[in-house]
């Protein structure tokens, strides 16, 4: 019984959530004007920048490797992964050079978490010291 109120409760926040989101997919340009960059607390833009649903796209905007460093954006595999920025077993999703101009879109088309980083700088600075990580777990839409 439990379980299958459990199940109910769970498909009308679903029913609810989706209601919100039928309208149009939304292109979000990660970390505002700031982009993507080192020291931005994209945990705390993710807060503010939230929800999103299937199909919005994110769009990375970040310079081409100078003498200041580089940047490029990579999934970490699971939430330990994320937490300890180990990316042993990370894909790579946006290279150094692709977040130029119009940047690098990603659309959110699966519904599962995302843990996005930044692998650069010796032992993960980026991502540890850098604060250039987020995760984002698309809800669903019942419209597309
Ligand atoms: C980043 O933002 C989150 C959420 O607002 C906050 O909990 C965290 O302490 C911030 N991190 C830093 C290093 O400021
Ligand atoms: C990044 O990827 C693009 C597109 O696949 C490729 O043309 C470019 O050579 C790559 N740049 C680097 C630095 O690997
Ligand atoms: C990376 O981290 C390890 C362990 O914390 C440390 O021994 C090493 O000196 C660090 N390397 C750099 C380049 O910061």
């Amino acid at each position: 019984m439990g379980f299958s109120y459990g199940s109910q409760g769970f498909i009308l926040i679903l029913v609810a959530v989706s209601l919100l989101a039928l309208g149009e997919a939304k292109t979000v340009v990660v970390g505002g004007s700031q982009g993507w960059r080192y020291g931005f607390n994209y945990t705390d833009w993710t807060l503010k920048n939230g929800p999103f649903y299937i199909k919005d796209t994110l769009v990375f905007k970040y310079d081409p490797p100078s003498n200041t460093g580089a940047h490029d954006v990579y999934l970490l595999p699971n939430l330990w992964s994320y937490i300890t920025c180990d990316f042993r077993r990370a894909k790579l999703v946006a290279n150094a050079t692709q977040g130029g101009g119009e940047g690098f879109k990603f659309v959110l088309n699966q519904w599962r978490p995302h843990y996005f980083a930044c692998g650069q700088g010796a032992n993960s600075s980026h991502c540890n010291q850098g604060l250039m990580k987020f995760f984002a777990v698309p809800w669903p839409r019942w419209h597309f």
